[in-house]
């Protein structure tokens, strides 16, 4: 069976050149890059130039990256770092409704420590706004975190503008761009924000490796104790094969974003056309607009998420219900709740994450497929209101 996947939200597949070059480095870098000899020498070279990659990404200066476990660990390092480098300042802290877990766990872990945390609203979209977030900044306000682009409806935050108010009233501002990294430009001078999450799985890249932007001069106390590794910032011997991978990861979503964002955009538009069309009683969540290129979420009344997946998965089609974190998790998505998504609606999402090597075939195909399934599962379940579930189609179409 020829499978489709369609869950790169959750993780892609790593790039031919970033196995090669982690095969390499695994192979090839056999040094400590803290060793003073030849090979740690080397390994540090590697390190450095990798540094420079992902740094040219996001408009950063190399010095300005710090190396790290992935997407979690950096939001942990900058959010409980910052909170506690500033304590004295302030114990105020600003966050969204609909960030990860590893940012909204973070925030809650500090509320115990003794912080008090807003959490900003969103609207139907998943939009949070200035609005909303300058009348709770006050003089005790030290950090506000708000994601760049949500993992699952996709839809991005006004960062720039937040960062901007933020900047205004002197309160440093993290956002966690994990999603955004390789999927819409990301400038950390044109954000304008003091820190940035990205991961590495999530662009192409390795699993397990990530980095944290934090601008010269921002205060934090750093979250891992150890040896001097990352100018003291973040302890532990380096991932090095991880971290070049990456590092080539970053230089091929520089060299190719336009191009993987308008495709999956494009077959993004065929997907969600192609479902309005032919299905009935059909909920699309996200912006209509501020909306990650590849990304649909959407929900099929009279359904469980659940299962729509299962069945597509026996028919070789991989796709979500929401945060891959929180599959398997019987609460429906904080997400979705945060948006007052109708109760019916609420476990019947599916979130379609494109790729840059996903084709009109498979969409095609995988629009056949929900042709067969839903009504199928529909007509399944207790009480469901539509026997068939499908537009009947003009002839041709
Ligand atoms: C928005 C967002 N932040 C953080 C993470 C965590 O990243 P990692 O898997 O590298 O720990 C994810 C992963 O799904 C994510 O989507």
């Amino acid at each position: 069976m020829d499978r489709i996947y369609l869950d790169h939200n959750a993780t892609t597949p790593a790039a031919a050149e970033v196995i090669e070059a982690v095969s390499r480095g695994l192979a090839e870098e056999i040094g400590n890059p803290s060793s003073l000899h030849y090979f740690g020498q080397r390994a540090k070279r590697r390190l450095e130039e990798a540094r420079e990659e992902v740094a040219g990404l996001i408009g950063a200066e190399a010095k300005e990256i710090i190396f790290l476990s992935g997407g979690t660990e950096a939001n942990n390092l900058a959010i409980k770092g910052v909170a506690e480098a500033n304590a004295k300042q302030g114990r105020h802290l600003v966050t969204s409704a609909v960030e990860h877990h590893a940012v909204l766990h973070s925030f809650a872990a500090l509320e115990k420590r003794g912080f008090e945390v807003t959490r900003l609203p969103v609207d139907e979209y998943g939009r949070a706004s200035v609005e909303a977030l300058e009348p709770v900044l006050r003089p005790g306000t030290v950090l506000v975190s708000v994601m760049l682009a949500n993992n699952e409806v996709g839809t991005l935050q006004p960062v720039a503008e937040m960062a901007a108010l933020c900047r205004e009233r002197g309160v440093l501002f993290h956002t966690d761009a994990v999603q955004a990294v390789g999927k819409v430009p990301v400038d950390v001078e044109k954000l304008g924000v003091d820190l940035l999450s990205l991961s590495g799985h999530k662009f192409y890249g390795p699993r397990g490796v990530g980095a944290l932007y934090v601008r010269k001069g921002v205060p934090y106390l750093p979250q891992m104790h150890g040896g001097h590794q990352e100018r003291n910032r973040r302890a532990g011997t380096e991932d090095l094969p991880g971290i070049v991978g990456m590092g080539v990861a970053a230089r091929l979503a520089r060299q190719h974003l336009p191009e993987w964002a308008a495709h999956t955009q494009r077959l993004r538009e065929l997907l969600q056309t192609g479902i309005e069309e032919r299905m009935v009683d059909v909920k699309i969540f996200g912006h209509p607009q501020y909306r990650l290129p590849n990304t649909l979420c959407a929900a099929f009344g009279g359904t469980e998420g659940e299962s729509l997946l299962m069945n597509l998965d026996l028919k070789g089609v991989a796709v979500s219900t929401g945060s891959a974190c929180s599959s398997g998790a019987i609460e429906p998505s904080h997400v979705l709740q945060a948006m007052r998504v109708p109760a019916e609606y609420l476990r019947a999402a599916l979130r379609f994450s494109l790729g840059k090597d996903n084709t009109e075939e498979q969409i095609a195909r995988v629009l056949e497929l929900l042709g067969d399934i839903i009504p199928r599962v529909r007509s399944l379940a207790p009480g469901h209101r539509e026997a068939s579930g499908v537009r009947p189609q003009a002839p041709g179409k």
